[in-house]
């Protein structure tokens, strides 16, 4: 923590109050850092460029939403035209829909739409599946275009699904490749050499949210021969990415995060242009054949990124995604980057001088260059509570093992006044100790 003085925590333990409200007696304390008062967040407020965005989402009143990192909430127009999916496409279409309906276009329309804020073309992503099992299939893909080569190449702390998919796709292979991790993301460029088939990253760290040189990294593994696969999860809509600018060989990334769209939303698949047809993903349903309605007794691979889909596809999960992207339409990728970074530093700077000796400990990057569009901090012993004391006042960010406090910043939504109200919040619950009952300890499933 830094050592600037702390500001007095003594606001309302009201909900979140709106914008125009003044709460919190940090105006009246006399501070001669403006940035501290409240009326500074409302003034960039006023003069935020994306401001008007937040009125395309459905956010209760109530809540400071800082967990669109984990699950966006629900924009509007998206419960409507789910209903529509349901009463009219299902309930009178009926089996029509797939085609009267647009039933079938949807993964690729899904994928096009995600297309754009990744830096790709449209024909190379397809929303499908989960994560995890896109994950299965880009890893197995890679290690067979690179049949000699024995590593897998990641991070001890990349997100568990990943390396337990590419532990999971070793032993389907017959144990004849190793999962090589290095601890520090620093040594990632001297553990490859020629025995990495694959150098398989994840671009924002869901801990940290600290970010790797995507362009750096891929040419890095490249240059000894090996591919490159991307998780995308807490990139996509979260700041601009270019995958074919950085020539990056496969990329998946999650629906249900900074894509908005909804609990278990399905994923995406980016494949470049140089590889499709050239080889086969293993999950080979019949919606992943150059011809799934000849009905054909064996599989022939679509040459095309279609063969990256398995069986049918979820479509109602499907259409409530398509219908969540179109928030992006218009939306400027660099002010979108640009209001990110203002918001993860102004509530790093907030926390620090106003939660100071409580135990907290900044682990994402200070440097804005190198980090995604979250802030996480550490506490020995609190952190699960904290979260969980905040959430009970409105406020939610979530927790991640074992001492990871996660707040996401999602430029869309997320008003600088939201930052200075939750940090109020956490001032207060901070400085009256109001965490640490049994109560806010109890763990939940889900965290
Ligand atoms: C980096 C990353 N990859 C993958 C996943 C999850 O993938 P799935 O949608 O298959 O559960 C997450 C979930 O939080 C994630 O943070």
């Amino acid at each position: 923590m830094n050592t600037s003085p702390s500001i007095p925590a003594t606001s309302s333990n009201s909900p979140a109050a709106g914008p125009s409200e003044t709460i919190g007696t940090s105006e009246t304390s006399g501070t001669s850092d403006n940035t501290l008062l409240r009326a500074h967040a409302v003034a960039r407020d006023a003069a935020d460029p994306l401001a008007d965005c937040r009125s395309r989402f459905s956010i209760p009143e109530d809540v400071i939403y800082l967990d669109g990192n984990s699950l966006g909430p629900l924009p509007n127009g998206v419960a409507e035209r789910v209903a529509r999916a349901v009463t009219e496409e299902w309930g009178t279409g009926l089996i029509r829909s797939w085609n009267n309906a647009g039933w079938v276009d949807l993964p690729a329309g899904a994928g096009a739409k995600i297309a754009r804020l990744i830096g790709a073309e449209a024909g190379n992503v397809m929303v499908t599946d989960s994560t995890s099992v896109n994950l299965f299939k880009v890893v197995s893909a890679a290690l067979a275009l690179r049949p000699d080569r024995q590593v897998i190449l990641t991070e001890t702390r990349n997100f568990p699904t990943d390396n337990y998919i590419a532990e999971g796709v070793i032993k389907q292979c017959g144990d004849r490749h190793r999962l090589v991790h290095v601890d520090d993301a620093a040594d990632l460029t001297d553990a490859l050499d020629e025995n990495v088939a694959v150098l398989m990253l994840t671009h924002v760290s869901y801990r940290t949210g600290a970010m790797h040189d995507m362009k750096a990294l891929t040419k890095a593994a490249h240059d000894v021969g090996a591919l490159v696969i991307w998780d995308l999860a807490h990139s996509a809509g979260a700041l601009p990415v270019d995958l074919a600018g950085c020539d990056a060989d496969f990329a998946v990334g999650c629906g249900y995060k900074y894509l908005n769209g909804g609990p278990g939303a399905p994923s995406f698949v980016y494949v470049a242009p140089q590889h499709l047809g050239g080889f086969r993903q293993p999950l080979t349903g019949w919606f992943a054949h150059k011809d799934p309605f000849a009905f054909a007794p064996h599989y022939e691979p679509a040459t095309d990124i279609t063969q990256f889909l398995c069986g049918t596809s979820p479509v109602l999960s499907l259409v409530a995604l398509d219908a969540a992207l179109d928030v992006w339409a218009d939306v400027d990728m660099d002010a979108l980057r640009s209001k990110s970074s203002a918001l993860c530093d102004y509530f790093i700077h907030l926390v620090e001088s106003r939660c100071d000796g409580h135990g907290l400990t900044l682990i994402t990057p200070r440097d804005a260059a190198v980090r995604g569009s979250q802030v996480s901090f550490t506490h020995e012993t609190g952190g699960y509570a904290m979260i969980s004391a905040l959430i009970a006042d409105g406020v939610i960010g979530d927790f991640r093992a074992p001492d990871i406090l996660r707040f996401g910043f999602t430029p869309l939504y997320t008003r600088f006044v939201d930052v200075w109200d939750a940090v109020d919040r956490l001032a207060i619950i901070l400085a009256e100790r109001r965490w640490d009952t049994p109560a806010f300890h109890a763990r939940k499933t889900v965290t």
